[in-house]
């Protein structure tokens, strides 16, 4: 649309049976948008401007919004949501941008409670759950790395460096697929997901890292935009920009963290001290918790209950 730079598309669909937005307050949601759209002037300020849509494919979990050309969505949407969403989306853009982010999937595990099974490469839904945490991130990344400890040449085949844990000694250090690490685990490598963070943030080579573990295969999909917006107002705050130790998490899942570049050194210090809590580090260095989740959001497959429940689900 040209002129306008976010256009929220509110679902209104309507069903007499079953879940639909229209029946879940939608109408209203949109009309409060409107209104403080046009009463604040953020058509012509921040060139915004809300439309009603029809199904966007979520009824179980509307009312749904989605944001063009960003592609941000939301589920489940208050009133609060929204009037908030428009605040963000007003704000003057920083420096943050999604193309400063690498992604990194977290895959080094023992494995202990699947019977010391590799679980990344172990089949969920029809492909093995690295591949979903892979092509969930994909489209919001500017690229991948695969933190993982054994089976290094089949994770290598997905075509994304592959990190295996390494001693926390100097920053200058290059993380690398080394030759030594064949298929069995080394299980004095595997140091927990901070290791695995550590060397994700060694060889990456954008200010930001995105850190999802493989085992939550339908984390929210907006999830990194929630990130994102988190960074760009800790940017606009603070002005201290992505050079300063930075971290956000989701509340609860601490390894669901977005990291900037600066955390390099302070983790380094971290992990020396022999600390390998990754809710200490982000305690350690100020991270700010993202709420509004709920424990279904990022339910993870554990035991090998957990993997046949679903497969057969
Ligand atoms: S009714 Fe809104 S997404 Fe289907």
């Amino acid at each position: 649309m040209p002129g306008y730079q976010h256009h929220l598309f509110v679902c209104t669909n309507e069903r007499d049976e079953g879940s639909s937005c229209g029946r879940r307050g939608s109408f209203e949601i949109l009309k409060a948008l409107k209104a403080t759209i046009r009463g604040r002037g953020l058509d012509h300020e921040a060139g915004i401007m809300a439309t009603k849509s029809g199904c966007l494919g979520l009824c179980s979990v509307g009312p749904n919004l989605v944001v063009y050309p960003q592609g941000l969505w939301r589920s489940s949407l208050t009133h609060a949501d929204a009037i908030g969403l428009l605040k963000e989306l007003a704000k003057p853009m920083s420096d943050v941008r999604l193309s400063d982010i690498t992604g990194l999937v977290l895959a080094g595990g023992q494995g202990r409670r699947i019977h010391g099974e590799d679980k990344g490469l172990k089949f969920w839904r029809g492909q093995p759950l690295i591949d979903h945490a892979l092509h969930r991130l994909a489209p919001r990344v500017r690229t991948l790395l695969i933190s993982a400890n054994r089976n290094l040449a089949l994770y290598a085949k997905r075509g994304y460096p592959v990190l295996p844990d390494e001693p926390a000694t100097d920053p200058s250090d290059t993380a690398h697929c080394s030759a030594d690490n064949t298929d069995g685990l080394n299980a004095k490598n595997s140091q927990g997901p901070l290791a695995g963070i550590y060397q994700g943030l060694i060889k990456a080579q954008t200010p930001w890292l995105m850190v999802v573990p493989c085992d939550v295969p339908l984390f929210p999909a907006d999830l990194i935009d929630r990130f994102w917006w988190a960074a760009q107002e800790s940017f606009t705050d603070s002005g201290a920009g992505m050079v300063q130790a930075r971290s956000f998490f989701v509340e609860g899942q601490y390894a669901f963290c977005l990291l900037s570049k600066g955390c390099l050194a302070p983790l380094r210090h971290f992990l020396g001290t022999g600390q390998r809590r990754i809710e200490d580090f982000h305690h350690q260095v100020g991270a700010i918790a993202l709420k509004g989740f709920t424990d279904s959001d990022f339910r993870n497959l554990n035991t090998p209950t957990d993997f046949d429940a679903d497969c057969s689900a």
